[in-house]
């Protein structure tokens, strides 16, 4: 049961798929009341409610306690502090005695006092929203009703679920292939390379720098031929230059974004002065999501876009004014108060709220705002690159992910959680954003392994990767300057093709898990309460995650650790992986354990009454032979298990891809 209820005047996200009526009045367990900043929905909570969902929000998977606010933030900053991330997903589930979901539909900003000033109460805040109240008989029931009402989830190539290895820093062709080369050379699997804004001449989007890629073409087709996709930065900005027919047609066409008069708005990212290409505007969207053309005409099949928030460094106007202000002291001697004025001139320009409200948007010939359309942004850069494949070659899966993005983008491509940091508490809030995001239809996702800002160390990085096996999305990306961080740079190389090949092994049973989830509009990863909603202890595991319908994963995120302790909240058979190969298996009972993990080992847990499929290892995912079988099983009679074995590229062969097989004892 979903009731739908509207205050103010929203303007369309397109989040949801199906037609609903409108419901009079409001949801009957919110009080409502009209204040100055917007409508305010409150709830009181129970003592024992836990309150999960809002994607990848900062903090645990349990979201009591803070006070977050969705507007999609281009910072690198992430911490408990943090209220904002690059994703804004406004979905709540509320589970006490009777569970149940609540989405605010908003394009502008919504707050989340989740029990942060009454901590007995969730208060959210929202302008122009339509608002949908999901029942359901438990969690996962509510999260189905949820999914179905969003529609579904994207599915990307298979080549997609293999290891990607990136970083902002590969320079010229001579540096991708190294990569490729120190991948093979060390007998370790890979399915893509990722080029950073490098490979543009002038950071211009959808070119190529001649000199450093004087055959792109040539060098996708070579790589394609060992198994490995090329997999190029997009970014939303595009430069200010004549002569370069992206900026001039889009000019000539009026689709970019403006001030309130109408005038194209210049702002400055990594090209210096650009212009953003207004894809709230559908002929504008598709325009520039025609551009990607110029890629895939030279084999190019899968893209990240970013700096979609839109990240905006300064803009051309209030840069001027700032370096007014600044040169008018000259000469002074400045106290605090006046040297702060000079360096708050400068360091606001950075994504700065005057700057949302100047930029305006072109909706069927009116002027939007787009500070009050803000999260829309990236969901539509997203939307026009998928909508452009789906003319481009109907039938083909691209794999496209986005940094910034609202809930409606999950159904056009996936995402990855920004610039997180090499640090320990990154990985385990990677573990804690997964279930979220799962709730808000983007499965496919994943964050920088290994860490983005910083340095990471060989073990971070390997117990990353550990977890990083049962993510959609498995890239290693790191920032520019940063250590080296592919695998082959490390010294226990072999405990990193250990590890890599866990993901290979397990691949018949991450993808068909991906497939059945995206289908069926389900979790993929879920919080030990999901699955045991009685068991009091199973709501605070922060740690543990359910991976699909057979698996139990407890990853170790402490450096120097040699294990950790795992809380089974029913019987299950523990199983160590090295090489791809189970080495061990051992049944253990409800309850408490010290599991010793070596760097080198994946171990998991499986469910009584289910099965794993796990193929050999290979060093690519399209030559996973997902035919020949071996069976983990946790089984007293015949199992069945649909197993996913279409082609791995096309639409049209998901769903007859779907084949049940019955596994004996
Ligand atoms: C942004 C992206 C990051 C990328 C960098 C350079 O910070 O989030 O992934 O490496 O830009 O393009």
């Amino acid at each position: 049961m979903i009731a739908k209820y509207r205050f103010g005047h929203p303007f369309p996200t397109d989040a949801v798929v199906q037609e609903l009526p409108l419901s009079a009045g409001a949801p009957a367990c919110f009080t409502v009341t009209e204040e100055e900043d917007g409508t305010h929905f409150r709830y009181a909570l129970d003592k024992e409610d836990c309150v999960f969902g809002l994607g990848e929000q900062a903090r645990g998977i349990n979201k009591r306690g803070w006070i977050y606010e969705n507007y999609n933030a281009d910072d690198p900053n992430i911490n408990e502090a943090r209220q904002s991330l690059y994703g804004s997903h406004n979905f709540l589930l509320i589970a006490g005695e009777k569970p149940f979901g609540v989405f605010f539909d908003s394009a502008d900003r919504v707050l989340f006092d989740i029990g942060y000033t009454d901590p007995d109460e969730l208060v959210v805040v929202a302008k122009n929203v339509d608002v949908y109240l999901v029942e359901g008989e438990s969690a996962l029931a509510v999260v189905h009703a949820f999914r179905t009402l969003i529609g579904q989830s994207y599915i990307p190539p298979k080549w997609a679920f293999g290891y990607g290895q990136s970083r902002w820093g590969y320079m010229d062709e001579g540096d991708i292939r190294a990569v490729f080369e120190g991948f093979r050379d060390n007998d370790l699997p890979l399915d893509a390379i990722y080029m950073d804004i490098d490979y543009m001449l002038d950071y211009k989007d959808f070119s190529v720098h001649p000199a450093r890629f004087p055959d792109l073409g040539k060098l996708a087709s070579d790589l394609k031929a060992e198994g490995v996709y090329l997999v190029p930065i997009i970014d939303a900005a595009v430069k200010v230059q004549e002569g370069y027919s992206v900026y001039e047609e889009g000019l000539a066409n009026g689709y970019f974004c403006t001030d309130s008069e109408g005038i194209p708005y210049v702002v400055a990212v990594w090209p210096g002065e650009s212009m953003l290409p207004d894809v709230l505007n559908p002929a504008a969207r598709l325009w520039f999501g025609s551009q990607y053309k110029a890629l895939l005409d030279q084999g190019i099949e899968g893209f990240w876009n970013d700096m979609n928030e839109p990240a905006i460094f300064y803009s051309k106007g209030r840069l001027a004014a700032a370096i007014d202000y600044v040169v008018s002291v000259k000469g002074q001697n400045l106290d605090t108060h006046a040297f702060n004025k000079v360096s708050y001139a400068i360091n606001s320009l950075h994504n700065s709220p005057e700057d949302y409200a100047a930029l305006h948007h072109n909706v069927e010939g009116k002027r939007v705002c787009h500070a009050e359309v803000h999260n829309l942004y990236g969901y539509n850069m997203t939307r026009g690159a998928a909508e452009y494949f789906a003319e481009y070659a109907p039938d083909r899966r691209y794999l496209l992910f986005s940094r910034a993005s609202y809930i409606g983008a999950h159904r056009y491509g996936g995402i990855w959680t920004g610039d997180n940091s090499s640090w320990w508490s990154h990985l385990r809030h990677n573990i804690a954003q997964m279930p979220g995001m799962d709730m808000c239809g983007f499965l496919f996702a994943g964050a920088d392994i290994g860490g983005h800002c910083y340095n990471t160390t060989e073990d971070l990085l390997l117990r990353w990767l550990a977890f990083g096996v049962f993510t959609p999305l498995m890239r290693n990306h790191t920032t520019n300057g940063s250590r080296d961080q592919e695998p082959y740079r490390f010294k226990d190389i072999a405990a990193f093709r250990s590890i890599l090949s866990a993901r290979y092994a397990l691949l018949p049973y991450l993808y068909s898990e991906y497939v059945k989830c995206a289908l069926r509009g389900e979790m993929l990863f879920k919080p030990l309460c999901f699955e045991y909603p009685e068991d009091r202890r199973a709501r605070t595991v922060e740690d543990q995650l359910f991976v699909g319908g057979s698996l139990m994963i407890a990853p170790v995120c402490d450096q120097n650790a040699a294990g950790r302790y795992v809380y089974l909240p029913a019987r299950m058979k523990l199983v160590r992986m090295k090489n791809g190969r189970p080495c061990s298996t051992k049944v253990l009972e409800k309850g408490d354990y010290y599991i010793p993990v070596a760097l080198d080992e994946i171990v998991f847990f499986v469910r009584e009454g289910t099965v794993v499929p796990l193929a050999k290892p290979a060093k690519n995912a399209s030559s996973v032979d997902f035919t020949r079988l071996h069976w983990l099983k946790f089984i007293a009679a015949p199992t069945a298990y649909e197993l996913a074995l279409d082609d791995g590229f096309t639409k049209s062969g998901i769903e007859k891809g779907l084949t049940a097989v019955t596994v004996e004892p």
